[in-house]
């Protein structure tokens, strides 16, 4: 069976890994950290200021696990935000109404905040060589058809050995996505490449009970594989492409950053001196430049200047 649709089985068939598993219990991410919360929640009082402060502030999770990201966000706004925001979670195994609305389907015509955090890698993509489909076994099993070559003509340069990961239905996906913002900012942030280096290795992995494995198509791992950023960006409703940062970098700007405790503090308040180190160990986690701190951030605006949103624009 091609790689793409033995992929979209394995994960989101009737016995699909994330219809079932809790992400959270699998692979650690930064959506689970406080900190991270912090700063997105940071990030959407500054689109709220862009966007004037509108009644109805959205702010969308698609592909939101367990909801993890959207409840610590929520405890991070301030009050005021807090109390216009309508929270929603788009994700295959929807929970139910806690304060959170969940759906399966991405509503549309929003004015807010739409986050997707590790969602690109999970969306089924196609691997290719030589101008074949490769099946789970990574064995050719029909010609390319035109539309994907146009896309690894443009976005992946290849010989003819090399594996491809096609990243058009990620493209899609991100377009779609985006596009149900009417205005405010779209923001991805994934594992992922650049044209000028993409990776000479496949990149898709499995993973299970916190360990990279082999890939199972039986539903008994996840199933990723890294995002080309740069062609999602292209794809997305930003004219201009939106502002593409790691991780490290746009934390730094909405202001997490890793710094030790004083040591004077062991003595006058141990406790709160230990409480400081261990924040502080957990930001540099988010932070680490081999780690999640090389992730990208692609940023992208709707029906609104970026320069209008400081926080993670270049010249702020
Ligand atoms: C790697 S997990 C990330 C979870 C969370 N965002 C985080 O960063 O920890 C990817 C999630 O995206 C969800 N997902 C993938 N495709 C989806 C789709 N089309 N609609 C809704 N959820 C989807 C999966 O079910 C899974 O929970």
């Amino acid at each position: 069976m091609r790689w793409r649709d033995a992929m979209r089985t394995a994960l989101y068939g009737p016995d699909g890994f994330f219809v079932r598993e809790r992400p959270a219990d699998h692979f650690r991410t930064s959506a689970q950290s406080p900190h991270f919360a912090r700063a997105i929640a940071a990030l959407a009082a500054d689109v709220d200021r862009a966007l004037g402060h509108p009644s109805v502030f959205d702010l969308v999770d698609v592909g939101a696990g367990r909801g993890e990201l959207l409840y610590g966000v929520l405890a991070a706004l301030p009050p005021p935000l807090r109390r216009r925001v309508r929270p929603v979670a788009v994700e295959v195994s929807a929970r139910g109404d806690d304060g959170v609305t969940w759906r399966t389907e991405l509503p549309r015509g929003l004015t807010g905040l739409l986050l997707a955090t590790e969602w690109l890698d999970n969306v089924p993509l196609d691997l290719t060589r030589d101008g074949s489909y490769l099946d789970t076994e990574l064995m050719p099993c029909g010609p390319v058809d035109a539309a994907d070559a146009a896309w690894i003509e443009r976005w992946w340069p290849a010989g003819p050995a090399d594996i491809v990961e096609v990243g058009r239905s990620r493209d899609e996906a991100w377009a779609d996505a985006a596009g149900a913002l009417d205005a405010g900012l779209a923001l991805a942030v994934d594992y992922g490449h650049l044209r000028d280096r993409r990776p000479a290795l496949p990149t898709a992995t499995g993973f299970r009970d916190g360990r990279e494995v082999p890939p199972a198509f039986d539903g008994s791992t996840d199933i990723t594989c890294h995002v080309a950023m740069d062609s999602i960006a292209a794809a997305g409703p930003d004219q201009a492409g939106g502002r593409l940062l790691d991780q490290r970098t746009a934390l730094h700007r909405l202001g997490v950053t890793a710094g030790r405790p004083p040591l004077a503090l062991a003595s006058t308040d141990p406790l709160g001196y230990v409480r400081a180190l261990a924040e502080a160990s957990e930001i540099a986690e988010l932070t680490a430049a081999g780690g999640l701190g090389a992730h990208w951030w692609l940023a992208q605006w709707s029906g609104l200047d970026h320069r209008e949103v400081p926080l993670l624009h270049p010249h702020t």
